[in-house]
């Protein structure tokens, strides 16, 4: 009992979908997404990654959230209170806390990015410029030797700073405001990129679906894209899931997070797509695609500089509570597993992250021999977590929940102990116990054969 009474819990319905939304929504759908739809075919990866999201992602969310909730603790506390001291399934978790300092050093190269573009923008430095300068621009400030660590420190602490007021007043108070305003100013992106001149190349790259450009490398991508975005298979959903309230209506929350952070995505594809046909951009180029875009369909709008402006600050909230999400992993494991306070806990977890974060930062340098395997040791990092970790410890969790907690456990959970009716119950726990398991194990063998 004491242990329930000191944990932090969100105060409302919208507080938790804000912050379950605030740490899926981030730069994996505004730059992590459309870099993989451009380099996987468009059109054909977005299909797959919609049936993704659709059959493995919610259920895996309402997997996540029913760990959590049920056992009310950090991710590691979770398994090994729900297993009944059985030593490997805890095993998952650590995986997962390892994931999320892995993700966190990446995440916060890109996320300080976002800071080096807030200045610009104030400092009205695009306006005028063309796709090439505007390349050359980006080109040099990832390799500048510098000025992009110390925007990820920034970004690092900022993070860290949140954490330690805690779930209520850090993280649920500005998510409820921004995240709305990031959804409207997309709005009005897509409406001015749809006036551009490639709108309908850009749309039919998105949109028509070539299926002689699905194999199984596109269909891996798919998945670890759909677990990034959606902040699965690491224990983010459990450990949030954890700060639910007993009486809170799981599936709804999980389908309005779900439903969010697709819409983001796909909203970001109709902003990018249209105007790089239109500049000249590759589909394919990658991280400048999105950095280096973006200005450009600015520099044409009216009000350019404000919506610029706008912009890069909500990307680099969106980022925040992305990092947010990511730290309270290693904290909550951190203070209730190894007993450390949670201030001394913040601290030591940022500075690891931002030790790796370094290395992540510099291995995009050009002529570094950072690299692992032939790619940089960033690319590394977001490959192996997004299109291994994630899936394999999603895996798990659907085997956690489908196979050992069981149906009545699930029920229990899902209907608040039989106090709410929820239609698809049944159907979710089918995609739980048998299709996310067999969907996932059958993607990665056949990407391994
Ligand atoms: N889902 C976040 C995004 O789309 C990234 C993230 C992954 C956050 C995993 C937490 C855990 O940007």
């Amino acid at each position: 009992m004491s242990e329930l009474k000191k944990r932090d819990s969100f105060g409302s319905k919208i507080g938790i979908i804000a912050a379950a939304a605030g740490s899926a929504i981030g730069l994996g759908n505004i730059y992590r997404f459309p870099c993989e739809a451009g380099s996987n075919g468009g059109g054909a990866f977005i299909m797959i990654y919609l049936l993704i999201v659709l059959c493995l992602g919610l259920p895996v969310v309402i997997a996540e959230f029913v760990i959590g909730r049920r056992a009310q603790s950090n991710e590691v506390g979770s398994f090994r209170i729900l297993s009944k001291g059985s030593r490997l399934w805890p095993c998952v978790g650590y995986v997962g806390v390892l994931c999320a300092l892995l993700i966190l050093a990446f995440y916060s190269t890109v996320s300080g990015w976002t800071i080096e573009y807030i200045v610009r923008a104030v400092q009205n430095d695009f306006s005028g410029k063309d796709l090439q300068a505007l390349e050359t621009d980006f080109s040099s400030f990832i390799n500048a030797p510098v000025r992009p660590i110390i925007w990820q420190a920034l970004f690092i602490a900022v993070t860290a700073l949140i954490i330690f007021k805690g779930v209520k007043d850090g993280i649920e108070k500005y998510v409820k405001i921004l995240m709305p305003l990031l959804l409207v100013l997309l709005i009005a992106l897509c409406v001015k990129s749809l006036t551009l001149d490639g709108a309908k190349q850009g749309l039919s790259f998105l949109f028509k679906a070539d299926f002689s450009k699905i194999d199984n490398d596109v269909i891996l991508n798919a998945l670890g894209q759909a677990f990034f975005s959606l902040s699965l298979g690491m224990g983010c959903m459990i450990t949030y899931g954890s700060y639910i309230s007993k009486s809170d209506r799981m599936s709804s929350t999980a389908l309005s997070v779900v439903l969010c952070d697709t819409s983001i995505a796909i909203m970001a594809g109709i902003v990018i797509f249209p105007a790089a046909f239109t500049f000249g951009v590759s589909p394919e180029a990658g991280m400048g695609l999105v950095f280096n875009t973006l200005p450009m369909i600015f520099n044409q709008m009216y009000g350019g500089y404000f919506f610029c402006l706008m912009f890069f600050i909500l990307l680099s909230i969106a980022a925040l509570t992305s990092t947010v999400s990511l730290l309270e992993v290693m904290v909550a494991f951190a203070t209730e597993e190894l007993h450390i306070s949670r201030n001394k806990a913040t601290v030591c977890s940022s500075i690891i992250a931002f030790a790796i974060g370094v290395l992540a930062t510099l291995s995009l340098r050009a002529g570094t021999s950072l690299s692992v395997g032939g790619m940089s040791f960033f690319d590394m990092l977001d490959w192996f977590t997004a299109n291994i970790l994630l899936p394999v410890g999603g895996f798990f969790i659907v085997i956690f929940v489908g196979w050992f907690l069981g149906k009545k456990v699930f029920v229990e959970e899902i209907t608040n102990n039989h106090t709410i009716a929820s239609k698809g119950k049944l159907l979710i726990f089918f995609l739980i116990r048998y299709v996310a398991p067999v969907a996932v194990a059958v993607i990665f063998i056949s990407r391994l054969v």
